[in-house]
């Protein structure tokens, strides 16, 4: 099938400016608004959102009480994410009855879902429309048709898209994502990741460069690439011809990526991130299970010894390098022992960082339907033995780095304490430190005084020149 670039309908977008202008003028600013829910490349698809808003003479807002566009960002990887999108659509109601003009559309992969469009067309009669993944650049199209009195739409597609031509609109700060495939062809048998974001598709090399460019050239000091599976990124080069490529681009950067397969980590890969220095020493590599039965059962296509000479050859590639990954507690027919091969691996490996989650079944997967569900008692009771174990490792990684000096890539003040500031390690670690009266923003070199597993506490002792 073609693949569309998905560029969005200019006429659209003039005929919406104009009408916002005259708002403009009468003396009521259109604001918009989004919530997002989910992974970075729902945060991503967010900004691809806000930069079509702002095209049309939308000004982004924080609050969606100030906002005449407000949109839902959703998510759909477990059930818990759809109920608490559900619950926030269900507070903007308030937004509609106040202003009766404000238009409220929702976005992202809950809307990839006949059941979800139903609902919402059903039980939340105040949404105006919906936009598939895929659909994102129709946004225009959306609003026009609203604001000109057409019926509520609920936009769809099965073509696969790229989104290109949207100048997103990115927060001020040293990082960014950059979007460079969509979709996934994996079909793990728990995810509904394939179902509401389509088939893979590459964004050609040359339109990630020149965007990687640009944003190096204004200052931007992480580029985080997205994609379900940038190891398949397949354009006129493979993702570590890719990586060679942006490493090139002069500057002082770091470049990260998610989410990485370990089926699809290929031994130039692994080459690549041995010898490129803007590659952050920090690999996210998720295993999901440590037992190879439930590994099949989950269509990975690994098996455990797979996975751990994948570790070896990155940690020989690349010493010291931060291994992340994701695990899923309770998947069906997981057994006691199976349970003990993950926490086994989790001991073997050593990860920096663990994200677990419980399973949760999603309607269309093989999964849901398969036998051996467990209880939540089962569950949790594995959830905890696994999070205790995890805690004591990290604590004892994090102790390794006390008394160390690192170079950390600043994000300003800390949320709780405006005194400190946090920061992240190139290996992407969390640190938060005082600044000892250096500007927000930028690389700093921290001597760290203590850790924890979640962690490090440290000093600047020397700020570099922007
Ligand atoms: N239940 C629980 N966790 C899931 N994930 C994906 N689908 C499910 C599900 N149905 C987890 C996987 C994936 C991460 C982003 O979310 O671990 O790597
Ligand atoms: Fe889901 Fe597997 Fe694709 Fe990741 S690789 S998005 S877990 S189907």
């Amino acid at each position: 099938m073609e693949i569309l670039r998905g560029v969005p309908d200019a006429s659209a977008i003039g005929a919406v400016r104009k009408l916002n202008e005259r708002r403009t003028a009468e003396g009521t600013r259109a604001g918009v608004s989004v919530l997002t829910f989910g992974c970075q490349q729902n945060e991503a698809d967010s900004e691809k959102l806000l930069g079509l808003a702002a095209s049309m003479g939308y000004t982004p807002v924080d609050d969606p009480a100030d906002a005449a566009l407000i949109l839902v960002n959703t998510c759909a990887i477990r059930e818990h994410a759809e109920q608490k999108v559900l619950s926030v659509i269900g507070g903007l109601k308030r937004y509609k009855e106040r202003d009766p003009s404000v238009l409220i559309g929702v976005a992202g992969c809950m809307t990839a879902q006949e059941h979800r469009v139903a609902l919402l067309k059903k039980s939340y009669p105040y949404v105006d429309f919906t936009l598939d993944p895929a659909s994102l650049s129709r946004l225009p199209l959306a609003v026009l048709g609203r604001l000109s009195g057409q019926k509520r739409s609920f936009l769809s597609t099965d073509e696969p898209t790229l989104s290109e031509g949207i100048e997103p609109y990115r927060r001020a700060g040293d990082r960014a994502y950059l979007s460079i495939m969509y979709g996934c062809n994996n079909f793990c048998s728990y995810c509904i990741v394939p179902y509401v974001r389509g088939r893979e598709r590459s964004r050609a090399s040359v339109d990630i460069l020149r965007e990687a460019e640009g944003l190096v050239s204004s200052g931007v000091r992480e580029i985080t690439l997205l994609g379900q599976n940038v190891n398949s990124y397949a354009g006129d080069t493979d993702f570590a011809g890719l990586l060679s490529r942006l490493s090139e681009i002069p500057g002082d950067f770091l470049l990260r990526f998610m989410t990485s397969h370990p089926k699809d980590v290929s031994e130039r890969l692994i080459a690549t991130v041995g010898e490129r220095e803007k590659i952050a020493p920090a690999f996210h590599l998720p295993l999901q299970s440590g037992s190879d039965r439930i590994l099949a059962a989950m269509n990975r296509r690994y098996d455990t010894e797979r996975y751990l000479k994948t570790v070896e050859a990155l940690r020989a590639a690349r010493p010291g390098i931060v291994l992340t990954s994701d695990i899923i507690v309770g998947f069906p027919g997981e057994t006691e022992e199976d349970f003990e091969g993950t926490l086994e691996i989790l001991r073997t490996v050593r990860f920096d960082m663990v994200y677990s989650f419980l399973y949760s079944p999603r309607i269309g997967t093989p999964a849901a339907t398969m036998d051996g569900h467990l209880s939540d008692e089962v569950r949790a009771d594995r959830m905890r033995r696994l999070l205790d174990l995890q805690t004591e490792i990290a604590g004892e990684i994090g102790k390794t780095y006390e008394g160390k000096t690192l170079r950390v890539l600043d994000d300003g003040p800390s949320k709780n304490d405006k005194a400190r500031h946090t920061g992240r390690t190139a290996g992407g670690k969390l640190v938060h430190y005082d600044p000892a009266g250096t500007p927000a923003g930028g690389f700093k070199t921290v001597h760290i005084d203590r850790a924890d597993a979640y962690a490090m506490y440290g000093t600047v002792i020397e700020s570099e020149e922007k």
